[in-house]
């Protein structure tokens, strides 16, 4: 049973999304990558649930995201859908799919759609993308931009480090934020960038922002599930908030059955036919 009550149960859609920063309600995101996991966040009340491409990571053990194929994001996403009843589900576009050319991108946002029925995708960058990103939306697929660490760029950054803290690299951001919103994006995630910036950055727009390690300035919070869940153990960030040890807690859980297994007490007598 979640903690939290939903208060409106309606299937969340982009135009909701609005809504809820218009009234000034908080957007909760999460990413999730299999059935069941989406099945719990969604009961649990979640509005926007991400395939991320972090699934590179957390579920292929990749040093990055870039190695996750589309064919790969649509079986994650496919499994997250039947999951799901209430929540917004974004899928990632993965690296190389959409920066060469807008129509390999059309095509590509066309197959997470059709293919796994995502219900909006997700592109890191601004308007170097911009092209891609127009013919995505001529199509009728809702697009999340993604400003500030764009991990897919992680070979150009060099370092996960905190982005645009200086001015140059801030007010690009500013200018890809506005023309993302002009363009049409219903909302943009915000990744590790200082406090003040994303606020302003979110004041300044009317679409709302996700922030993920960029203060509560933003529209809405966005984690990776198996960094705030504990699974993930060796990560942990200062923007990280963990809300469980589940890592200890299926190491441990394991351990016991491995040993009531050595031990013949698994299965006892109650426990076979
Ligand atoms: O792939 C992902 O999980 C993401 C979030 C960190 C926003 O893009």
């Amino acid at each position: 049973m979640s903690t939290y009550t939903v208060e409106d149960p309606r299937k969340v859609t982009t135009r909701r999304l609005q809504e809820m920063k218009d009234k000034g309600e908080k957007i909760a995101m999460l990413t999730a990558y299999d059935y069941s996991m989406a099945k719990l966040i969604d009961e649990a009340g979640m509005d926007v649930i991400l395939v991320g491409d972090s699934a590179s990571n957390v579920m292929a053990g990749n040093m990055t995201t870039l190695p996750i194929t589309l064919d790969q994001m649509i079986y994650h996403a496919k499994s997250v859908i039947k999951g799901v009843k209430r929540a917004l589900v974004v899928c990632d576009m993965p690296f190389g799919t959409y920066q060469g050319n807008s129509k390999e991108a059309l095509a590509s946002a066309i197959r997470i759609m059709k293919e796994s029925h995502a219900e909006a995708v997700k592109m890191e960058g601004g308007a170097e993308i911009i092209e891609s990103i127009e013919r995505i939306l001529c199509a009728g697929i809702p697009v999340m931009g993604h400003l500030g660490l764009t991990p897919q760029s992680i070979n150009k950054f060099g370092t996960y480090n905190v982005r645009a803290k200086e001015e140059a690299e801030a007010n690009k951001l500013i200018e890809d934020a506005k023309l993302l919103e002009q363009t049409g994006c219903f909302a943009i995630v915000l990744e590790k960038i200082p406090a003040e910036l994303a606020t302003r950055v979110s004041r300044s727009l009317t679409i709302p922002t996700i922030g993920i390690g960029a203060g509560n300035g933003c529209d809405g919070q966005v984690l990776v599930m198996h960094d705030m869940l504990g699974i993930n153990k060796g990560f942990s960030p200062r923007f990280l908030r963990r809300y469980a040890d589940l890592g200890t807690i299926i190491e441990d859980a394991v351990g016991n059955y491995i040993k009531d297994v050595k031990s013949t007490d698994f299965p006892n007598a109650s426990e076979q036919y």
